[in-house]
Order: C-alpha cells, then structure tokens, then sequence
C-alpha cells in the first residue's frame, strides 16, 4: 500500500536548508499495525506528513496504492487526504466551540454527505468510540481522552484505509491513552492500516511492527525489543 525509496525532505529556512529525512525506504503493507519510534527531531513528523499526503518529498519516490505521489496535483493530493487517510494529533486538533457531534460532522459536510447520512454515521462513530452520551459536549466539556476519541471519531469520518496518529497519546493519562490503544487495535482488526508515532513504549509493545528513526533515516540496527 505505501512503498516510499529514498525519500528525501529537505526545508529550507531563510538561507539555511535542513534535511529532515536523508534517503528513506518504507514498504507498509495493507492492514499492518507499525509503531514510529525515535528520538525528538529525527524526522518522524516529517515522514507522517508525507505518508499522509501533507506535505511532498523533495527528493525519491512515494506510490501510495500504485499511484505515484510526486506527480500529483495539490487537487489530487487533497481528494487522497480526505478520503484515504485519517489523521489523530497529540493536541487533539478539535474546533473548541463545536459540539463532539459537530466536530465529527465536520469531514461529512466536506464530502457531501447529506444530512440523514451524516447523523447515522456520526452516531456510529460516537457510539464505536464510547461517546454516544457525549454528543452534545463541548471541547470543554470533556476529559483529554475523550477529546481524543472524538478526534478518532472524526478521522475514521469518510471510512479512511490509512490511520495515522502522530503521538496519540502524548497528552493523555496511562488510563485514557490505554483506552485509545485500545480503538487503535480493534481498527487494525476491522482491517485499517494503523501507523503510530510514539514515545510510550506500552503503545509500542503493542503493535506488529516498530520502526525507528534516527537522524532522518530508518536505524535498521535497532532491536525492538
Ligand atoms: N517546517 C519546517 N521547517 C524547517 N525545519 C523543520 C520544519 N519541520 C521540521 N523541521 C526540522 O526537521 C527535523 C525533524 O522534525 P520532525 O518534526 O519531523 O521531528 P520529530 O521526530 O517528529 O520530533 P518530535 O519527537 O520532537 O516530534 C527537526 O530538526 C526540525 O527542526
Ligand atoms: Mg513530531
């Protein structure tokens, strides 16, 4: 599903350019559960981003279900965005004055999808997460963990193949980061391609897959466990 040879980021900043990734190669196939793991700068954001279709490589070749990302327009890069994958942030990333109902809402109205459609799936979203009481709250009005569910709920919206979560549970206590663990691997079951960044080792014994950054490359030297 993804297939990425030596991909390059490199950033520019004022005169200074960086490169934040230096020649990776990824082969993720569909339905894997991996885990990114590596220390602060060494490019994991970075490499979400392109596997999400965020950003662009600047140098190598990204095929994400056989097509060729690079050649891609900023339209087509958008419709993948919205339709294959779902994105979870460690902040949560929730409009604050939108009930959990209208948050989730959000991507559906983006689809086109009309209003009976998106009430059936909103409340089968809230309700795979455990939030069906929850509806009507607001950002305020919830735990971090359930801010987080209601995130999952938003990008499992538009039935994503890929789930990427950059340091899902970064701002969670080890109770409610368990439970959103929890929806991580019972979506892999249901046969979504799950990929984690993460520091929590607990997150990390729990997937099929780790793969470690270092430095902007994969660290093929590393012993998971
Ligand atoms: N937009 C940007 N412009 C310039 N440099 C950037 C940009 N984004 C990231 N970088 C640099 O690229 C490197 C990799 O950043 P990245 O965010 O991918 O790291 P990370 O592994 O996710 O770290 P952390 O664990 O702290 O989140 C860092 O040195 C960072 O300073
Ligand atoms: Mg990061």
């Amino acid at each position: 599903m993804i297939i990425m040879k030596e991909i390059v980021k490199t950033y520019v900043t004022g005169q200074i350019k960086f490169q934040a990734l230096k020649g990776i190669d990824l082969h993720v196939k569909k339905g894997e559960f991996i885990a990114i793991v590596g220390p602060s700068g060494s490019g994991k954001s970075t490499l979400m981003n392109i596997v999400g279709c965020l950003d662009v490589p600047s140098e190598g070749e990204y095929l994400l279900d056989g097509r060729l990302v690079n050649k891609l327009t900023a339209n087509q890069l958008a419709e993948i965005r919205n339709r294959k994958v779902g994105f979870v942030f460690q902040a949560f990333n929730l409009l604050p004055y939108a009930t959990a109902y209208e948050n989730v809402e959000v991507p559906l109205l983006f689809a086109g999808v009309n209003r009976r459609a998106r009430k059936e799936r909103i409340t089968h979203l809230l309700g795979q997460v455990g939030l069906a009481d929850k509806a009507a709250n607001k950002p305020t009005e919830m735990s971090g963990g359930e801010m987080q569910r209601v995130a999952i709920a938003r990008a499992l919206a538009n039935e994503p193949d890929i789930i990427l979560a950059d340091e899902p549970t970064g701002n969670l206590d080890s109770k409610s980061g368990q439970q959103i663990v929890n929806i991580f691997q019972e979506l892999w079951k249901l046969g979504k391609t799950v990929l984690i960044i993460t520091h929590d080792t607990n997150i990390a014994s729990r997937v099929e897959r780790i793969v470690k950054l270092k430095d902007g490359l994969v660290d093929n030297n590393h012993n998971p466990l």
